[in-house]
Formats: C-alpha cells, structure tokens, sequence
C-alpha cells in the first residue's frame, strides 16, 4: 500500500503538475534550505565533534535562531570497505554514536540532522552509495532520524546507469561552447537532441527512485540533488527534490562565485516555493575572499533565493561574518513567503563570461525591491546608479530606500548611486513610494 506522503505527492501532482515536492506538512521545503554542511570546511576529515561544535555554534551565535536549522553532514561519513549486510555502517570510530546518537543530539539542539549519498555505486570520494540501494538506504535514513538527504551524481557505473546523450551545459570542460553557448563540440554519446524530455533518461530514474524511497518512509525527509545542472535539471527537479545544484563545485575564490553567478543567471526560471536552485555551499569565512567578495557572494545567493548552507568553521568565525549570515534584509528577502521568484538581471548586457556576470539585479518582496549592482572589476572602483525606471515594478518619481549593508534609511531618493568598491556590491530596499 502506498504511504500517506506518497498519495500527497501524487495528489499535488495531478492538482498542479508545476508544483514541487511538497512535504505532507504544507511547509517544510517550500522556502530555501538554510543550515550548515561539513564539506567546505572539512571535506572528508569529519567526525561527530565537529558536527556538533558547528550545531553548537549555530546556537550560540544566533544563527539557529535567524533560521539556519540544517546540520548537514557530507561525504566520507561511512565505512568506506562496503555494505554490512546490505547496509551501509556509520564509521563508528568517527560516529561513535552511529548516526542516529548525533541526530538525537542534534534534534534535542532543536536543529535539523542532514545526511550524503549518492546516485550512483559509489559517492564522489569512493563511499558505499544508494545506486539500486535506495529502499534500504531510505529506511535506514529514516529510523536514524534524517530530514534532509543531500544526493550526489558521481560513479554512475555499470554503463547500462549511464545516459543515452549529452546534457549540454556550459558548466562542462569537455564541451566547447561557443560565447553565446551553444554547443559546437560532438561527442560519444551525442548531444541531446533539441526538445528531448530528460525525463525518459537515466539520470531522471535514478534521482526519482530515491524520490520515491524517501517518500514511501514514514519520516518527512527532504531531497536535495547534486546534480551539477546536469540533465535539465531545471525543467524536472521540481517534481522531484526541493533544490538542485546548477554547478561543478563552488571554490573560496572570487572567480568560483562569479562563474556560478554567471551561469545561474541564465537559470533562474526555474526558482520559486517548492523548487530551489542551489548555487553550492557558502564560501563565507573561506580562503581568501576579500570583505567585498564576501559580502556580495553572500547577497546574490540570498538574492537568487539558493539554499543558504554556511560552509565554514563555525567555532573561528568573525563577528563580521556572523552579521553577515544574519543580515536581516537579505535573510527576509530568501525567506519571503509572499513572494517566491529570486532577484533577476534588470539590464541584459552581459554574456557568459564566468569573469564577468551580471551586474544589476532586482526582486520584489514584501519589503520592496531589493536592486543590487555588482562591480566586477578586478582593479577599479565603479559609480552606480540605479534608475528606478528601469527596474521591473517600479517608475519614475521617489522611493524610500534603506541600505542593505548598514539599515540606514536614505530617505526619499529619486534614484540612488553609490561608488563601489572592487567586487563590491551596492545593496538597497527600495520601499514606498514618497
Ligand atoms: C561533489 C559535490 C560536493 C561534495 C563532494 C563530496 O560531487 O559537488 O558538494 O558533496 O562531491 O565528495
């Protein structure tokens, strides 16, 4: 017989077939995932103490409370020899109290516990994965206590598991594209013919069998894919997780984020309730990111509405980026549940360039519009202006404007220009009318 979440999730479906995962509770998953994940800051040198002294310091700090309640831990978590009696065993000499001891901690910190796997026969660092094992891996999930299952795509073996054609994304080395991306390069197996439906690949069944498992559990857990923007995720992952990366991995560097900016810019039709692109985990307290290059990666993955999964040691964060995490605006602004369309490019006058995105965004919330205006420039501070005519929503005449950064009221503007600094960003709220 089918579980009570699978008949919801057919119902939602025939009801309104654009219609995301949704959760039995009406809730959960609509907005973006925000919490904390083990891989940016740890890779595969994790253990139950760092997971905890991260769900502490999300507590401690306030975070927690701004609502970051995802403690996720990513890949190596296992034994990494094989299944035991075809399940895959937490490494007990890193986990000494299995997973389901952290997730009772975890949850009793009245947070989230997340967990890793994989599409394939083994996760991207060589781990048992779920590939043929989704049933049992769900239910082992879901008797640990698991809400949230981060899928990953590496290792998809045998052959017969891989797809008919390409996927043609500008996000790959092997495919030349030319500047306005199209693909120009043929390969073994060929591209995807145009109007090809994803839905009848490999890829799609292998992502929505565990779709399925995680549904037929009795434990409301949320999937996210990491599919890389692989497949046309964009046009099926709605139906099947609550989010899905549109991108290789994000790195602590400038040109990391500008080429995920770039690309997802391109992508973002596909944002609303239910259904999230994910630009990868935060970079914030990374590397060597500047104050600018933080503060504007943080704004324009708030801004594009991607899950905010803070990526980072908790225990050795500044208090600058503390604040930022917690920035009122830009957290209201992700978390708006009025309003569902991420922040968008108001002027198309950019190209893909990975060094070179778009500079000038804007969203409506229930707030305002949020307009921010990105200096790319690698050596040169920028004058912007923004001109309220040209922004979707708004006119000629005078707004109250707030700055983002700093709170301040501006006043009643009738446009607004700032001089921003290298990979800065100029952040504002622009309110009523006045
Ligand atoms: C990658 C994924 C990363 C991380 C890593 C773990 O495929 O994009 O976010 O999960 O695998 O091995």
């Amino acid at each position: 017989m089918m579980s009570p979440s699978s008949l919801f999730l057919i119902f939602a479906l025939v009801l309104n077939p654009a219609v995301g995962y949704v959760m039995p509770d009406g809730h959960t998953g609509k907005l973006p995932s925000l919490g904390w994940n083990s891989w940016n800051a740890y890779h595969c040198d994790i253990d139950e103490d760092k997971v905890l002294a991260a769900a502490q310091a999300l507590v401690d700090h306030g975070l927690r409370d701004a609502g970051y309640t995802y403690v996720n831990i990513d890949d190596c978590w296992s034994e990494k020899t094989g299944r035991v009696n075809g399940h895959i065993m937490p490494n007990m000499t890193r986990f000494p109290d299995g997973i389901n001891g952290l997730a009772d901690k975890v949850h009793g910190m009245n947070l989230n516990m997340g967990i890793y796997s994989t599409a394939g026969n083994a996760t991207c660092a060589g781990y048992p994965a779920s590939l043929g094992y989704e049933d049992v891996d769900a239910g082992d999930f879901a008797s640990w206590g698991i809400d949230y299952l981060k899928l990953d795509n590496c290792n998809v073996y045998p052959l017969n598991w891989t797809d008919q054609f390409i996927y043609c994304t500008q996000d790959r080395s092997d495919i030349n594209l030319t500047a306005n991306g199209t693909c120009t390069q043929q390969l073994d197996p060929d591209l995807a013919p145009a109007g090809y439906d994803w839905r009848s690949s490999n890829t799609y069944e292998r992502f929505t069998r565990m779709r399925d498992a995680l549904a037929a559990q009795k434990r409301e857990m949320l999937l996210s894919l990491c599919i890389w923007g692989y497949a046309d995720v964009y046009d099926w992952g709605n139906e099947t997780g609550i989010s899905w990366r549109m991108s290789g991995d994000i790195g602590p560097y400038w040109n990391a984020v500008t080429r995920i900016l770039n690309i997802n810019s391109f992508k973002l039709n596909s944002v609303n309730f239910w259904g999230h692109n994910d630009a990868d985990m935060l970079e914030v307290g990374n590397g060597n990111l500047t104050f600018e290059e933080t503060r504007s990666h943080f704004a324009f993955w708030a801004a594009m509405k991607s899950p905010l999964l803070i990526g980072t040691d908790l225990t050795n964060l500044s208090q600058t980026n503390i604040d930022l995490l917690k920035n009122h605006y830009l957290l209201a602004f992700n978390q708006d549940d009025v309003y569902g369309a991420p922040a968008t490019p108001y002027k198309w006058d950019w190209t893909w360039d990975p060094y070179s995105p778009a500079e000038y965004w804007s969203g409506a919330s229930q707030m305002g519009h949020l307009v921010l205006m990105l200096n790319p420039s690698n050596d040169t501070a920028q004058h912007k202006e923004a001109v309220w005519s040209e922004i979707p929503g708004l006119c000629d005449g005078s707004y109250e404007v707030t700055d983002v950064w700093t709170g301040q009221d501006m006043g009643c503007l009738q446009s607004y220009s700032a001089e921003v600094a290298v990979h800065d960003t100029a952040a504002i709220l622009v309110g009523k009318r006045c």
